[in-house]
């Protein structure tokens, strides 16, 4: 027996453990602290009022013979599937209901696809990102380059010729740089793509954040797209699905490699490896796009918008720099004093009670920069950003 020897090149613990557990061990020794936490993008604001009714009556539904739902489509139900179809025909992209596919999470699927990719692909990831896409990639022993996320680009590569790459990772509006590319951007990396025969892997989790109508909410809202790009999405950050667990996945027919259509490839793993999100949940998230679900999902992202304005506004003050908060629930500051991402960590957490997300965590880019999340409620929000005010005008 040969364990997976590419395990051993992955950071000892994922990044969000690793806080979590500095964290516990900080609290263990000052039970005292009121501690805040701005870490971990996780949702704050309960489950909307007609996601609650939706999941209680498919509940009892469930234990009604008539009504009872046994094993699903893998691929996810067409009640779901419709809704979704709708509302990428308001953003101008038509999709056929076999297209997307019903998950519980982009984490899980960003992970998943790569089964589909042979472990010879050279992956092309942006640095800093959501550390997910480069784990999987080491798990798999893929060789991986980084497009450099820095100033100097507004934290948004442009493809760069000399690279070369077969797969490529995109995320937008950005974790954790709460960046967000427009038509152009997007449209340069779907040419890249398509020159050369690369597939885009396109993480769309935060795309319900982007207020600006400009900018675009889908990857496909460019010409051509989906002849060289999956997408990721989720309900959690849309609707406070972080523990609820549900996200879908669309892989268009028109994207074929090698003669071989990856959707009839992705339905083929999936039906072998994975037995579909529950009914329950399922009917749950179809409630998102009721006209009570869209009123009061979108409620609570305007909550968390305002917590957003409210740390970028302490910043204004402080006059430190950073990217995000406006189309994005993350806000992406450069550390004070030229203070390394967790040694200002370890500062904001002992001084102020505040606990944020190292930049270094996201890559070698990252360090210097530290990300603050907008999932607080307000009254936590407002005392973190007094706090940080405080401890920073000093
Ligand atoms: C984050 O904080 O980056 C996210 O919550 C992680 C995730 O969505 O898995």
């Amino acid at each position: 027996m040969k364990i997976n020897q590419h395990y051993l090149q992955l950071e000892k613990s994922y990044l969000f453990t690793m806080i979590g557990k500095k964290v516990a061990q900080f609290q263990q020794q000052h039970p005292e602290v009121d501690i805040i936490r701005l870490g971990i993008g996780d949702v704050t604001l309960p489950l909307c009022p007609a996601v609650v009714e939706a999941l209680e009556s498919a509940s009892r539904e469930m234990g009604v013979k008539e009504t009872f739902h046994g094993y699903g489509p893998e691929q996810g139900y067409d009640f779901l599937k419709e809704k979704i179809a709708g509302y990428y025909a308001e953003k101008g992209v038509t999709l056929a209901l076999d297209e997307i596919f019903i998950s519980d999470g982009a984490k899980s699927d960003l992970g998943n696809i790569l089964d589909l990719f042979d472990a010879d692909n050279t992956v092309l990831i942006p640095d800093p990102v959501y550390p997910v896409y480069v784990d999987t990639n080491i798990m798999a022993g893929r060789k991986v380059v980084f497009a450099d996320a820095d100033a100097s680009n507004g934290f948004l590569p442009l493809p760069d010729e000399n690279t070369d790459a077969d797969i490529i990772y995109i995320c937008s509006p950005n974790n954790p740089t709460g960046a967000v590319y427009d038509h152009a951007g997007l449209k340069a990396w779907v040419d890249y793509a398509k020159k050369r025969d690369a597939v885009i892997l396109f993480d769309a989790a935060y795309e319900s954040f982007v207020a600006d109508p400009s900018l675009p909410r889908s990857i496909y809202e460019v010409e051509g797209a989906k002849e060289v790009a999956i997408e990721f999405c989720s309900f959690s950050k849309t609707a406070g699905f972080t523990g609820t667990r549900c996200g879908y996945t669309i892989v268009p027919d028109a994207l074929v490699r090698g003669g071989v259509a990856l959707n009839g490839l992705w339905l083929r793993r999936q039906t072998t490896k994975f037995n579909g999100v529950p009914y329950i949940i399922q009917k749950g998230a179809a409630a998102v796009f009721s006209e009570e679900g869209r009123r009061q999902t979108l409620a609570n992202i305007d909550y968390y918008r305002e917590n957003a304005r409210i740390l970028a506004d302490t910043l204004d003050r402080l006059g430190i720099r950073y990217t995000g908060g406006k189309n994005s629930p993350y806000i992406w500051m450069e550390c004070p004093n030229g203070m390394k991402s967790w040694e200002f960590f370890d500062y904001l957490l002992e001084n102020a009670g505040v606990v944020g997300t190292p930049g270094a965590g996201f890559g070698a880019n990252g360090e210097g920069y530290f990300r603050l999340t907008a999932f607080n409620d307000h009254e936590n929000t407002e005392k973190a950003a007094k706090r940080i005010e405080k401890l920073l005008s000093k």
